[in-house]
């Protein structure tokens, strides 16, 4: 995997010179040519134990990137500590029109409205089944067809379909880009979800940790809520944040283009919602901490917010595959320099954090 980090550089002009789709197509397809190659070296000191599971290190590819479970192995083969596949629907669908996702380089951000896109949950059943002997954290996102009459049974034939494969679940409840999903983030309609998911998991045979991935644009009345109701081990951990439907101080053309915005400029806010939420929870519900992660400073911004854990899919657009070893040698660099542990950085500055400039949700 070394080759894709250092092929990177010459192949980004070429791979920014197409529509931002067909270039991330083009990047899936040679990431699964590439041959499997072991999973780096982690330093010890970046692991991580949460909801059950050992990471190697704190740094995980969020969801979108390989929606269809094509690359898992290439991704962990990059350094990352765990990589998550999906959203996947039960039935596969085409998503939204092109054009759908858009890059927005003077910001370095991207904005997308892919509507769920997948081949749908047999087919990535059938690719993790066939690398499942490789180990590693592979997490499976679930969500719910946009015509299904049921939706909330649709994540549940996501946890029946995948129980015995995937290391963790998460429940996306905060795509913007399927009408009526962040609904189910409202009190009511969320305790009906967990509930009957809580039920799916204990008929299941195997019962990996289940997490709760939530919108950045949450007031704080509706993250109290999910406080509440992810208490007393309603879900094992919270994913913070999806994509924004905010704008904050975009200079891209594209910026008015309809869609979930991600990258550098929802750093702050998701990051204001993470800090927030931690201090809801009193720190006992693990936090992942995703939203503008893109160098060693922004992902240990978020373990000081109170993250135990970090995703990020955008800065890889910009930054190429290279990233991931950089943020994991600056987080090492960290722990040197303060002679300290990643424990010991979690949520330390979670009360400034939360009352941070911005918004004022
Ligand atoms: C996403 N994201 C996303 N999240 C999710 O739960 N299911 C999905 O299918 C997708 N799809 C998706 C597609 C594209 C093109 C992007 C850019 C993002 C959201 C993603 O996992 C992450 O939460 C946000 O992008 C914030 O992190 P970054 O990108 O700022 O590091």
């Amino acid at each position: 995997m070394r080759l894709a980090a250092a092929a990177f550089p010459a192949l980004r002009p070429m791979l920014h010179a197409l529509d931002a789709e067909t270039a991330h197509r083009l990047t899936i397809g040679g990431l699964a040519l590439l041959p499997a190659s072991s999973v780096p070296h982690s330093d010890p000191r970046l692991a991580v134990t949460a909801f059950g599971l050992r990471f190697p290190n704190p740094l995980g590819l969020a969801a979108g990137f390989d929606k269809n479970a094509e690359v898992p192995d290439a991704m962990l083969g990059l350094g990352f500590g765990f990589t998550e596949i999906g959203t996947v629907t039960p039935r596969p669908q085409a998503g939204n029109a092109r054009p759908r996702l858009f890059r927005l380089p003077e910001d370095q951000a991207v904005i997308n409205r892919m509507g769920f896109n997948n081949d749908g949950h047999a087919a990535a059943l059938k690719r993790l089944q066939a690398r499942v002997q490789r180990g590693g954290i592979v997490g499976v996102n679930i969500g719910a067809n946009k015509d299904s009459a049921d939706r909330i049974g649709d994540y549940v034939a996501g946890i029946e379909a995948f129980a015995r494969i995937a290391s963790y679940f998460t429940v996306n409840i905060s795509s913007p880009n399927t009408p009526g999903l962040r609904a189910l983030q409202s009190r009511a309609e969320l305790a009906q979800l967990l509930a009957r998911l809580n039920a799916a998991r204990q008929a299941a045979a195997m019962k990996p940790p289940m997490l709760l991935k939530i919108a950045p644009d949450l007031s704080g009345e509706e993250l109290e809520d999910i406080a509440a109701c992810c208490a007393e081990g309603a879900v094992d951990g919270i994913i913070v944040s999806n994509t924004t439907l905010s704008r904050p101080g975009l200079r891209a053309p594209l910026a008015t283009e309809q869609g979930g915005l991600s990258g550098a400029p929802l750093l702050e806010l998701s990051t204001r919602q993470l800090a927030r939420l931690f201090l809801l929870t009193g720190g006992r519900i693990p936090l992942v901490g995703a939203g503008g992660v893109h160098d060693a400073a922004s992902a240990l911004l978020k373990l000081r917010a109170g993250a135990c854990l970090v995703q990020l899919y955008s800065a890889l657009v910009y930054r190429g595959p290279g990233l991931v070893t950089e943020i994991l040698h600056g987080m090492a660099e960290e722990l040197d320099r303060s002679r300290g542990t990643l424990d010991a950085i979690r949520g330390r500055d979670a009360a400034a954090l939360a009352h941070h400039s911005g918004s004022g949700r």
